[in-house]
């Protein structure tokens, strides 16, 4: 890793300066057809089990071990908030679904990037990648490191809360480990995400257990008068959403792997609603059991609302609770890891970003560089930013183009009237999740603005400068050879065609 490591100070601003600059599209395009990978892509081996455990595998990871007390300040009331958690659920179950008209009918990968080119052309398929690259991906990287980080120093630390420095300090450490073993080896990260995920598996049947128990005994009263509480404004219930929906986030996960699904226009539809609903059950039960062993207040005034639980219930076992809320989080953030590094990967290939991100390691195979560009700006993000201002700058960045989707699906109804669609929902569907969308994005800023909505709206817009020189006019500055070349002998990575040559 030393080289890697030489390369993190000289690359991040390289990509500001130049993140595009590729011999444009049109070239790009053409070079997809032939490229090695997509043979690759196309074995399908993903299967009805293998998509629920994709989907849950991933949207359990930080969110219900850190959201809850989140929902609850700003909620005000147990019984909103409950409603809200499956609310959250029923969202993302609709919007799953009108993702799975998108991706029978278009099933290249690259999920929202792939739908905007066709619904849209190449502008808004662009800004998606620029800010999926810079932001939308790292922040997650950071969110749930940030997790990971607060439960595993939570667990030595009883009398106070522990100091900020030190969990930033556990979730970069958290990061360059997922960082290694993703450039090690694509086998090593595969294994670290099946075995975490059974892990996270435990965590959530130990506490739905537990909860159970307690309510049995007959711990009830903090269910009771779940409405008491003052009634929240409409830009404090959106910002609720985006606390609760960063849960659920990961619901349109399949969507990447598309070419890989066995049967795809019949598993993807059955695994969003098998897997979905069943994340939606876990996360309810789970705020049930929370509050048969805790008060609101105590749930509101915890750091770590696992590790409080865990140490009413379990008595001499509540070590397992930290435990596997760590081992729960590092599985998701290396799967975090190794989607963003696809997703890169993918993007670069088409001429939205620079050549060298999409290049892999010559003889482990990994798609380095962009694993290290993310992790990177990820690594900012933990050491500038608190878990819930990301979690609500995520959230509002990607319901956008969560909203956008919606849109391409409801104009290629009409644009596109007679593409072949395995699976199509009710119209209905994608006009109510637009509009929700559109709700959750403008309620906050209405609601109380922040200068930081207004940056993240100036900062998608700001791909456009960099769209109209580098990929619309295919212009590369020169010096970009030079760079690319650099990073290629410093990190030991090629271009994937020239691997099968
Ligand atoms: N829902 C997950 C959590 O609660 C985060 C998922 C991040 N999103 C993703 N597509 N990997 O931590």
């Amino acid at each position: 890793t030393t080289g890697a490591n030489g390369s993190f100070g000289a690359e991040g601003p390289e990509t500001e300066t130049d993140s595009s600059g590729t011999g444009g599209m049109r070239k790009s395009l053409e070079r997809k057809g032939s490229a090695p990978n997509d043979a690759v892509h196309l074995q399908r081996r993903v299967g009805l089990f293998s998509g629920v455990a994709l989907i849950v595998g991933t949207m359990i990871g930080s969110g219900i071990f850190v959201s809850p007390s989140g929902l609850l300040v700003r909620t005000g009331s147990v019984g909103v908030s409950f409603i809200i958690w499956l609310a959250c659920g029923l969202l993302s179950l609709l919007g799953a679904l009108a993702y799975a008209e998108l991706g029978t009918m278009n099933t290249s990968s690259g999920a929202e990037w792939a739908y905007f080119m066709d619904a849209f052309g190449p502008a808004p398929a662009f800004l998606f990648s620029w800010v999926s690259t810079l932001v939308l991906k790292p922040s997650q990287m950071a969110i749930i490191c940030l997790s990971f980080a607060q439960y595993a120093v939570e667990a030595f630390v009883t009398e106070c809360d522990p100091p900020t420095s030190v969990v930033k300090m556990v979730a970069l450490l958290a990061i360059v480990m997922i960082l290694f073993v993703n450039c090690y080896s694509v086998n090593l990260g595969m294994a670290v995400q099946n075995i975490f995920t059974a892990a996270k598996l435990v965590a959530v049947l130990i506490v739905i257990c537990g909860g159970a128990w307690k309510l049995f005994q007959g711990n009830t009263q903090h269910l009771s008068n779940a409405f008491s509480g003052d009634t929240p404004t409409l830009g404090a219930v959106a910002t609720a959403f985006y606390t609760g929906l960063w849960a659920y986030d990961g619901w349109n996960n399949l969507n990447y792997v598309t070419e890989e699904i066995k049967n795809p226009s019949k598993n993807l539809p059955r695994s969003i609603m098998i897997g979905i609903p069943l994340v939606t059950l876990c996360y309810a039960l789970i705020n049930i059991s929370y509050l048969a062993a805790m008060s609101p207040t105590e749930m509101i005034d915890s750091e770590a609302v696992a590790v409080t639980f865990g140490n009413r219930i379990l008595g001499a076992m509540a070590w397992l609770m930290p435990l596997s809320v760590t081992v729960s989080t590092f599985g998701s953030a290396n799967g975090t890891l190794f989607a963003a590094g696809r997703l890169c990967f993918a993007a670069s290939r088409e001429g939205h970003l620079m050549d060298i991100l999409s290049y892999v390691h010559v003889r482990r195979l990994t798609p380095a560089p962009g694993l290290i560009f993310h992790s990177l700006i990820a690594t900012a993000m933990v050491l500038y930013g608190t878990i819930g201002s990301l979690i609500d700058f995520f959230s509002f960045t990607a319901w956008i183009f969560y909203g956008g989707a919606m849109l391409a699906l409801i104009v290629m109804r009409f644009t596109k009237p007679n593409y072949p669609r395995p699976y199509k929902v009710p119209i209905i569907i994608p006009v109510v999740v637009l509009v929700i969308s559109i709700y959750l994005v403008v309620a906050p800023i209405i609601d109380t603005p922040r200068i930081e909505y207004l940056y993240a709206l100036l900062f998608i817009l700001g791909g456009l400068i960099f769209y109209v020189p580098f990929v619309k006019l295919g212009m590369t500055p020169r010096f970009m050879n030079k760079v690319t070349l650099f990073f290629q002998l410093l990190l030991e990575v090629v271009p994937t065609s020239s691997m099968f040559e």
